[in-house]
């Protein structure tokens, strides 16, 4: 028997939209009045924004799910009842952008479940975007039916990536791939939000995104956008990913191969 029946997923799926959307409406109110910025080091920031709308999709998932478990960017875990569903929260993914005005970040809810996400809601409220996917049932774009893109080749490929804050400490900051990438692809871009470029790879507006050290609440729904479009995600040897863990190569399933390529060469 399935874990879950579609009438339940459905209702995961509304309350985390309804989830979403309210703690949008807060980054925005924050982006007009003003916020308080704190520095986790000297690159890693976060706002009283980013601390209200977690609070807001905690209670709604706590309202409607009073058992199930939770794991917030802000807060880690809030409780350890054992329940198999576990929500997985950013409140807001992109707050370097979201604290300097640019207009690039989102609100990002996963439900997992054996350690696989069922559901993913990433909601844009500059752009009025909302990304969302149940398994089986298909990526939308603001209800609509979405898709990964169909370039085939490395060398026409827009590829998206990230940085780690710990960048300026460490030798494994992604440079090395960076280098290599730009040299092969068509473009790279760095949006400043994982959640946004993985639903972008769902959309087909990039075409792959690679990054290391991200963590579960950047990758947990956006990952189920991805696989619902039609992409592939993956560590860099093409094994299976795990949202837990450090690498993620995510594309549109042509250009994977090429990607893993790449990401599996030495630094020279
Ligand atoms: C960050 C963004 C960024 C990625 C970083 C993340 P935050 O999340 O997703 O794109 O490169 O690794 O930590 O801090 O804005 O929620
Ligand atoms: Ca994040
Ligand atoms: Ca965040």
């Amino acid at each position: 028997m399935a874990a879950h029946s579609d009438v339940q997923l459905d209702h995961y799926l509304s309350v985390a939209t309804e989830a979403a959307r309210a703690a949008g409406a807060i980054l925005l109110d924050y982006a007009k009045s003003g916020f308080r910025i704190e520095h986790k080091n000297p690159v890693n920031l976060v706002t009283d924004a980013d601390h209200a709308a977690e609070e807001c999709v905690i209670n709604h998932i706590r309202h409607e799910f009073p058992d199930h478990r939770v794991l917030a960017e802000e807060r880690g875990q809030v409780d350890l009842t054992p329940s198999p569903y576990l929500w997985i929260i950013d409140p807001l993914d992109g707050t370097t952008n979201f604290a300097h005005g640019y207009p690039a970040y989102c609100v990002s809810i996963g439900l997992e479940r054996e350690g696989r996400c069922v559901v993913g809601v990433i909601f844009d409220p500059t752009r009025q975007e909302l990304f969302d996917a149940r398994i089986g049932g298909g990526a939308k774009l603001n209800g609509h039916p979405i898709h990964v893109s169909s370039t085939g080749i490395l060398d026409q490929a827009l590829l998206v990536t990230g940085f780690a804050y710990d960048i300026r400490e460490t030798e494994h900051n992604n440079l090395d791939h960076f280098v290599r990438f730009a040299l092969k692809a068509q473009g790279i871009r760095r949006t400043g939000s994982a959640a946004l470029d993985l639903c972008y790879v769902a959309a087909g507006r990039f075409d792959g995104f690679w990054e290391v050290k991200l963590n579960p609440w950047d990758m947990a729904a956006g990952s189920i956008v991805l696989r619902e479009a039609g992409g592939q995600i993956t560590d860099f040897g093409g094994r299976e990913h795990s949202i837990y863990g450090q690498e993620l190569d995510a594309s549109n399933g042509h250009i994977h191969q090429a990607m893993i390529q790449v990401l599996e060469m030495e630094a020279s």
